[in-house]
């Protein structure tokens, strides 16, 4: 099969990359290389891969870019995925992720691409899980705290009307908080990307407020897996892709200092404004229609990030 991948150079885009390649599918990567890295795509580009470096923003670029791929599913994954740059500078985060994924389902259109698969968020289109039946169901009101998670139900507001337009099949994927090898530990990264980071660095973690916070991590291995399946299926709609398992801060914490054996003494910090409490996402849709499941354990994708340090 013939797919492109927007964002194939970042942390999950490039796993993604790889488990394609490794099925035999000819691959096109979008980016523009602001957050992803070349290094990411060094063994894909040697399997043949390509990589198109343009910003989503410019229409025109990636009109050429889509028509000379003319893939039969695309997998966007480009995004500003900063939660704070969002809320610092909203209309910098819509360009890229309303405006871009409009330029996307554009040339989409014009290059008749059976199949789109967009990289949505559980983990921060619900808003607050504390006081709700955990873990959420797609059915559930969305309701985000962000001008990031605003931008990505937008994005999957515009899939559903180029559906509704034109017909384009899409699912969007709302990924719970995605770990694994690749993902920047500097920076405004994941929490687990942070603590695998300095534990490697013989840092301590900053933990903010009380560290009960709770989220729903997934091993990109697993999140991979399920795009495979969402690429190779009629489902539409959103779709929860996560464990339903809610995972504590200072649980993270204990369970790096278990598997590294090293002292990982936590620092308090006080609680950050505008952060989720709890959340979970139900994946029983994924299972159903999907036949996906997560594999991966948390203590299990610890250790496999760790490695990959
Ligand atoms: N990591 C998570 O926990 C998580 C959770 C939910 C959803 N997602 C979504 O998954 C996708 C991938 O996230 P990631 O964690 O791999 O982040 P990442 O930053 O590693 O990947 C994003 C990629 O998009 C590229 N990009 C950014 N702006 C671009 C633009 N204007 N034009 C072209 N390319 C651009 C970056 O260079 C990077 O390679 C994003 O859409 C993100 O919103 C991630």
């Amino acid at each position: 099969m013939r797919c492109l991948v927007t964002g194939g150079a970042g942390f999950i885009g490039s796993n993604l990359v790889d488990a394609l390649l490794a099925r035999g599918d000819g691959v096109t990567v979008v980016d523009d290389l602001s957050t992803g890295r070349l290094d990411n795509l060094g063994s894909a580009l040697a399997a043949g891969a390509e990589l198109v470096e343009l910003d989503i923003r410019d229409r025109e670029p990636l009109e050429r870019a889509v028509a000379a791929a003319a893939p039969e599913t695309i997998f966007h994954l480009a995004a500003q995925i900063d939660v704070r740059r969002s809320v610092a500078d909203p209309a910098f985060d819509a360009s890229i992720n309303v405006g871009g994924t409009a330029n996307l389902l554009e040339a989409a259109r014009r290059a008749e691409v059976p199949r789109l698969v967009f990289a949505s968020t559980g983990g921060a289109i619900y808003g607050e899980g504390d006081g709700r039946q955990l873990p959420l169901a797609e059915t559930e009101p969305v309701a985000p705290l962000s001008p990031y998670g605003q931008s990505k139900q937008a994005g999957e507001l515009y899939l559903s009307l180029y559906e509704r337009l034109y017909g384009t099949s899409s699912v969007c994927l709302r990924l719970g908080n995605v770990y694994g090898p690749r993902q920047d530990p500097l920076g405004e990264a994941g929490v687990i990307a942070i603590f695998c980071g300095l534990l490697r660095s013989g840092g301590r973690p900053t933990v903010y407020g009380d560290g009960l916070q709770t989220r729903d991590y997934i091993y990109v291995g697993d999140v991979v897996s399920a795009m495979l399946a969402a690429a190779g299926s009629e489902v539409r709609g959103p779709v929860n892709v996560g464990t339903g398992v809610e995972t504590d801060v200072l649980a993270l914490v204990s369970a790096l200092a278990e598997l590294s054996g090293s002292a990982f003494e936590p620092r308090f910090a006080p609680p950050r404004t505008g952060e989720v409490q709890r959340i979970t996402i139900d994946p029983a849709r994924a299972r159903a229609e999907l036949d996906w499941r997560p594999e991966t354990a948390l203590a299990e994708g610890l250790e496999l990030t760790l490695a990959s340090l």
